[in-house]
């Protein structure tokens, strides 16, 4: 079970915006009830605006859900004009002091909060290697190349590889303890790879793998994003079980190959979107074929296994996307292996498909 201490450390990090202080160390936080999996407590407000108190409830049960504690229950009061005066006054004795402190953020929106406006698209598959890590990064390229401000959270936390296939080179920042994405092509991104020392396997189990996605949602600044997609490890695995359960709300979109068997097993992904009342946006056939110079068509991989599942699972095929290799060069500003160019073949048909996304979810 855990301790009250505990529990008032984690909460150390939310800030009341007003005083600018922690709500702990402003004394907002009483009445703390522990009973087994479940924590009842009340916090002091300055105001009676629901939507202050709205955030400030999806703080705190943020934060405790990161520390394990599943069930908070929030009673809210507001500050009487006594207590106020007093924090007031000792705020100001305190003045000198506040002046060299940065100022902090409030408390932070976190994007899975109630109130998020962020959509989350996953991007699943059945099998490995089909190109769920390269239409991950093309979409949000071209998400963002539409003017929408996009995130990525690679969600393959054992096999990361976004920042490779963007060409990020740089790490992540740490502001006021707060991990800021790094950016490419305006897409703000974070990965395992950021973490890991030299390539090193990560080898943490089970409940270590769900702690860390949750750090990425919840101790990034992801600040003004609109889209977040998420890259997810191959077939219908923990990680997998872990995104659907931790963003309920998130849209999927399910990555083929054109073959009927590879179509078969991509149906498994779909059915566990379903299972799991995610919504699926589409699917993109990835691989569909090679178009020769001359413009000779060759399904090398069959066909139709995109169309198929589009049609067993109810949804709709999003784009075929041919086989070829980004046209990049290692001596490029912004070099990547796996983005395509905006002018490209491939490049031209994510942007149909940022298109086809955007009007689905705007609408
Ligand atoms: N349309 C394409 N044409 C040519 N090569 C491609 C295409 N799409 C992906 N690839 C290549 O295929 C390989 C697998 O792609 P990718 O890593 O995106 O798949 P994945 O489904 O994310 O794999 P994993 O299951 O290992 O995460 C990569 O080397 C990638 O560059
Ligand atoms: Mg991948």
């Amino acid at each position: 079970m855990i301790q009250k201490e505990q529990l008032l450390e984690a909460l150390q990090t939310l800030i009341e915006p007003h005083f600018n202080k922690s709500i702990v160390e402003l004394n907002l936080v009483r009445d703390v009830m522990i009973k087994e999996e479940s924590v009842s407590l009340s916090l002091i407000v300055l105001t009676e605006d629901e939507s202050y108190k709205e955030q400030a409830r999806a703080a705190i049960q943020q934060t405790l859900a990161n520390i394990g504690v599943q069930q908070v229950h929030i009673r809210f009061r507001l500050m009487t004009e006594h207590e106020r005066s007093r924090l007031e006054e000792t705020a100001h004795n305190h003045k000198h002091d506040a002046e060299k402190k940065p100022v902090q953020p409030p408390i932070q929106q976190p994007i899975l909060g109630q109130s998020s406006t962020v959509e989350f698209i996953a991007v699943a598959s059945g099998k490995g290697g089909v190109g769920k890590s390269t239409v991950t990064v093309n979409l949000a390229v071209a998400l963002a190349r539409k003017g929408k401000k996009v995130g990525i959270i690679d969600a393959d936390i054992y096999g990361f590889s976004i920042p490779d296939m963007m060409g990020i080179e740089e790490q992540p920042q740490l502001v006021e303890n707060v991990i800021l994405p790094v950016e490419k092509f305006g897409v703000k991104v974070i990965s395992m790879g950021f973490f890991v020392q030299d390539n090193a396997p990560v080898v943490w189990r089970g409940p270590m793998l769900g702690k860390m996605l949750r750090n990425f949602f919840n101790e990034v600044n992801w600040g003004d994003v609109e889209y977040i997609l998420l890259d997810l490890p191959p077939g219908t695995g923990d990680v997998a079980l872990d995104v659907h359960q931790l963003i309920p709300q998130s849209k999927e979109i399910i990555v083929t190959t054109p073959h009927a068997t590879a179509a078969f097993v991509a149906a498994r992904a779909g059915a566990m979107a379903i299972q799991t009342d995610h919504e699926i946006l589409g699917i993109v056939e990835n691989m569909s074929y090679y178009e020769s110079k001359d413009g000779n068509v060759d399904y090398i991989f069959g066909k139709g296994g995109g169309a198929k599942l589009a049609e067993d699972l109810h949804s709709e095929l999003l784009a075929q996307i041919p086989l070829g290799a980004p046209d990049n060069h290692i001596s490029e500003i912004d070099y990547s292996p796996s983005v395509y160019k905006a002018d490209s073949k491939a490049g031209r048909i994510y942007l149909e498909v940022a298109d086809r996304v955007i009007s689905k979810l705007e609408k």
